[in-house]
């Protein structure tokens, strides 16, 4: 199958621009400028049924149309936070497509009647991050960003921004203010981003992804791009494949196909390491609950893992096998939210806290009965009484374990006190 999005596995050099150039690269960005009016490529994206890859599954369409079309300042703000467990995509793409990404960027500013766009890239990313700033640079050279490109009315330019390396500031309100130099803390809608976001102006919020998409569309047309995927979730979607596989990368699909073609296909992970048995996977890093191998022949959709309580998020998918100990499992993802929580919010502050502590309590054997009850409890009130979804991330490692694997925590805390932890299986490391 021919990459759309990893296109460097096709195509050598596509980050340096003269190669992205002489395979159709800026094309579509021309074709934009002379042919369509802002609002007609806000109807085509629409059309073409792209949705959000930042994990929600938005219609993209939908969002660029919320922009008021008054004149005025307005900004585009890709995010490339990239800090969910297991998901690797976005520096893929800013590593070796990154002009595929500037190009989805400048469409969207265009549609929209903006002449800025930051991408916000976490501060990790500091190596992989000189691939784009090098293709922006060569934009300028080349008279693709700045003033009235391809003798357009259109000025467009763009500025990367490296943030500290903190998971909550992919959430795009508190992207928004750590880009404007304040505390990278959400705040509480209303005002959406698209009414008042970057400096107070309307801004967009899209992800790497999500943008790499844009070119493609408006130059091969909605028919061509809604014959890739499903009717609902149209197009190819990167997948970061992790853990016990034997192949663990990422892996460019078309939506539709099986988690358990992704997890045993020749091509792609090529079943679990060591020819282990499956026990669970994490279809969303850390932030979704975890499913078990029913839910193997469920399609790589924004639909599909639905039935099983779950969510293809933004396209990782954590494989662990028969050894891994479930509680475990809960208590290191705690840890993660227990340390990412921005502690704006109470429900989310304490209890991603106590959650983090309890769990340590069990996984090593000084647990109770009542622990468990306290813990169903604690995650109970956190979902849906914050301010952000990183609350409700956070019940899903203690709700999506227990919903499965409800045994091995109550193995936890049957034994004698001190050794009750060696009552379930091993974990890997501790
Ligand atoms: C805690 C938290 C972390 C998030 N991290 C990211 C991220 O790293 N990258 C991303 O694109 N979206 C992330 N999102 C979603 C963004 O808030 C936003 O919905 C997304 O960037 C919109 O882009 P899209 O419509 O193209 O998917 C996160 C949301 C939350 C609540
Ligand atoms: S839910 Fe957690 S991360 Fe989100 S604003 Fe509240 S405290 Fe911060």
């Amino acid at each position: 199958m021919a990459h759309l999005l990893l296109r460097h596995r096709d195509i050598k050099d596509i980050h340096k621009l003269e190669v992205y150039q002489a395979n159709g690269g800026y094309e579509a960005l021309k074709k934009v400028l002379a042919e369509y009016k802002p609002g007609e490529v806000i109807d085509i994206v629409k059309a073409a049924g792209l949705r959000g890859r930042g994990g929600a599954g938005f219609p993209t369409g939908l969002k660029w149309s919320f922009i008021p079309k008054a004149p005025g300042d307005k900004y585009i703000v890709v995010n490339s936070d990239e800090s969910e467990m297991g998901t690797f995509k976005d520096r893929a793409l800013l590593e070796h497509n990154p002009h595929q990404v500037i190009e989805g960027a400048m469409i969207a500013a265009y549609a929209v009647g903006a002449q800025t766009v930051f991408n916000y890239m976490r501060g990790e990313f500091m190596g992989i991050g000189r691939h784009i700033e090098e293709a922006v640079r060569d934009c300028y050279e080349a008279g693709i960003l700045g003033d009235n490109i391809f003798g357009s009315d259109f000025s467009c330019r763009m500025i990367n921004y490296f943030g500290a390396g903190a998971y909550i500031c992919g959430e795009e309100t508190a992207l928004l203010n750590s880009l404007m130099g304040e505390l990278g803390q959400p705040w509480s809608r209303p005002p959406f981003p698209a009414v008042e976001g970057l400096y107070h102006k309307p801004t967009v919020v899209n992800n790497t992804e999500t943008m790499a998409n844009v070119p493609m569309i408006l130059l091969n047309g909605v028919d061509w791009y809604r014959s890739l995927g499903t009717e609902q979730s149209p197009g190819h979607k990167i997948m970061c494949l992790s853990g016990h596989v034997k192949n663990p990368g990422t892996y460019e699909v078309n939506m539709g196909m099986l988690y358990r073609d992704l997890i045993y296909g020749e091509e792609y992970g090529g079943g679990l390491l060591n020819d282990k048995k499956f026990k669970a996977l994490l279809p969303i890093g850390g932030s979704g609950p975890v499913v078990v191998a029913d839910a193997l022949d469920a399609p790589i959709t924004y639909e599909g893992l639905k039935p099983f309580g779950s969510d293809m998020g933004s396209g990782s998918v954590v494989v662990m096998d028969e050894t891994v100990d479930m509680v475990w499992v809960a208590m290191k993802l705690s840890h993660f939210f227990k340390h990412e929580s921005c502690g704006k919010c109470t429900p989310c502050r304490e209890g991603t806290f106590w959650m983090d502590k309890l769990l340590h309590r069990i996984y090593h054997g000084h647990g109770t009965e009542k622990d468990l009850e306290v813990l169903q409890s604690v995650a109970g009130q956190i979902g849906g009484k914050t301010l952000c979804a990183l609350g409700d991330f956070a019940t899903s490692p203690v709700k999506g374990t227990y919903r499965h694997f409800a045994n091995e925590y109550k193995a936890k805390v049957s034994g004698k006190k001190g050794e009750k932890a060696k009552t379930a299986v091993p974990a890997p490391t501790d």
